[in-house]
């Protein structure tokens, strides 16, 4: 520690000896070219000072080092040209300090540097300053320190960037008009979530680059519902985003702002049932919700009706568990009408299916969302099962007796359970069909599936054509 302080005199001018300390500082200086500062470890091209309990930066950091550690430690801020005498520099990890703000110039001639990790400081507002010049940054680390702002040009001449972190932090609003395809054309990551994002720009967030746009992290701000909201965030979850599908329990928002009524928006779309979800052409795309519940090992047949008409439309269907259903696939089938068979339902089929409706001819495409829970087998196959096995017994009993152990003619003791399609209609309790929807006498192969424009979601939901 007290060579620390020998070795870092930020004014020489100040002391008597000064001029004595200034050659001592300029022969360390040059000797720093090969030698590693006493609390760091120096290994080939990488330098580590992390946990050394430093408050200023050791001024006799090996000029070749192309990582430099200076994490947890306890530096306040960083002089102009910090590591402007390291020009091999790549990586550097300032991580766990204590820096509120970076002077200008902090970053001069470190234009090598490709990953930066400032996270868990004390930044509070990210000025263009910053990290000017550092056009080779790909990856900026942010996360944890107690930004309310982020200036307009902060990002700017990055043009390299590749990920940002702004998670844990207090931000309130975020430049997206500043992030174009060709000013970050490589940005695939911009992680906002865990701040204080109330309303988006969803004008801006929606003309971000596709890239980024995939992976934009705005999970557990203090968002507000609206539809504009939930029209972005709906495709997004329905297109498969990770960013939506990794963290769906924390996608809330609040009901006009009062935090005590959030609710996750992709768990209860009811609440948007009368949000219109946009194309880009800003004509009306029908977003329709229903709930089907069938029990395991059934066939299931969903429907996928749409407003739209044409000769070419075309379908293509989103199962929870597998993605983009395609042909291939051997427990589902999608068929020309739209219609998407499992053949065999499981418990893990459960989830959201959405269809997409494409009509290729008008460049139009509706979309429309069924709920489905598989509830396992046992039950209702019990309840059923136990019926027919009760009557069995009972008349295997009367046989037993009238015969006075004739053994029985197997024909009944053997039937099978019978197939799921019989059961439904002999006996509908077996499935609990949400009560609102009476199972109407369907034709038999569709016993499974609500009728979808009649049933609720028809009531709240009058589709635009
Ligand atoms: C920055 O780099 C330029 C060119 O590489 C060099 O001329 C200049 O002296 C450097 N500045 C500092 C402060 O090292
Ligand atoms: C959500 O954000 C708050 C601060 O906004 C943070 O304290 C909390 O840890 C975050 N929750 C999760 C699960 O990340
Ligand atoms: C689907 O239904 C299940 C059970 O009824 C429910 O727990 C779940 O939240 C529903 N999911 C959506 C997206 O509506
Ligand atoms: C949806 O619209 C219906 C009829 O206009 C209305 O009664 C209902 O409250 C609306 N639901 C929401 C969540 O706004
Ligand atoms: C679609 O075709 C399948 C197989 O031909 C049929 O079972 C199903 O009922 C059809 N669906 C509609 C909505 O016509
Ligand atoms: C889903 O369940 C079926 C049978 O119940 C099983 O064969 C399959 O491996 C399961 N798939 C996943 C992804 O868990
Ligand atoms: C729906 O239409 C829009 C605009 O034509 C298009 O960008 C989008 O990819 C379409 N969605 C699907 C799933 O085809």
């Amino acid at each position: 520690m007290p060579r620390v302080t020998s070795a870092t005199p930020a004014t020489p001018a100040t002391s008597a000896r000064g001029p004595a300390r200034l050659l001592l500082m300029l022969g360390l200086l040059r000797a720093s070219e090969l030698t590693c500062p006493p609390m760091c470890l120096c290994i080939s091209d990488t330098a580590s000072c992390s946990s050394s309990g430093l408050a200023k930066l050791p001024l006799t950091l090996p000029s070749f080092s192309v990582t430099l550690d200076l994490s947890h430690n306890h530096l306040t801020w960083l002089a102009s040209g910090s590591f402007s005498h390291m020009p091999r520099l790549e990586n550097l990890r300032m991580g766990h300090n204590y820096l509120s703000s970076l002077r200008p110039g902090a970053f001069h001639n470190a234009t090598g540097l490709r990953h930066l990790d400032l996270s868990s400081n004390r930044l509070k507002v990210v000025e263009p300053h910053y990290f000017q010049g550092l056009w080779r940054l790909e990856e900026l680390l942010l996360y944890n320190n107690k930004i309310t702002q982020v200036e307009a040009g902060a990002l700017s001449g990055l043009s390299s960037l590749k990920k940002v972190y702004f998670s844990l932090n207090q931000i309130t609003h975020f430049p997206f008009f500043s992030i174009r395809e060709h000013s970050h054309p490589f940005l695939a990551m911009l992680d906002l979530s865990s701040n204080r994002l109330a309303r988006l720009p969803w004008e801006e967030v929606k003309a971000l680059p596709g890239l980024l746009q995939r992976g934009l992290y705005l999970h557990n701000n203090s968002m507000i519902c609206d539809c504009s909201m939930y029209s972005v965030l709906w495709r997004w979850d329905a297109w498969g985003y990770d960013a939506l599908r990794d963290f769906r329990e924390q996608h809330v928002c609040s009901i006009a702002g009062d935090p005590r009524a959030s609710i996750r928006l992709l768990q209860q779309p009811r609440y948007f049932n009368n949000c219109t979800v946009e194309r880009a052409s800003a004509q009306p795309v029908a977003v329709l919700l229903s709930n089907v519940h069938v029990s395991e090992g059934s066939r299931l047949l969903l429907d996928c009706p749409t407003p739209l008409s044409g000769a070419d439309l075309s379908f293509s269907w989103l199962s929870p568990r597998l993605g983009p259903v395609s042909a291939a696939e051997p427990l589902l089938h999608l068929f020309a009408n739209g219609t998407l068979e499992i053949r065999e339902a499981a418990v893990n089929d459960s989830g959201l299916y959405v269809c997409t409706a494409v009509d290729a001819g008008q460049s139009l495409n509706a979309t429309r969302e069924v709920n489905v829970t598989v509830v396992p087998g046992e039950a209702d196959s019990f309840s059923t099962g136990y019926t027919t096995l009760l009557g069995c017994l009972v008349t295997m009993l009367l046989i037993l007796m009238y015969l006075y152990l004739t053994p029985c003619r197997c024909g009944c003791c053997k039937q099978p359970k019978p197939p799921f399609i019989p059961i439904v209609t002999y006996d509908p309790g077996a499935f609990p069909y949400s009560a609102s929807e009476p199972p109407k006498s369907q034709s038999s192969k569709h016993v499974a599936f609500m009728e979808p424009m009649t049933g609720d979601a028809g009531a709240e939901w009058t589709p635009e054509s």
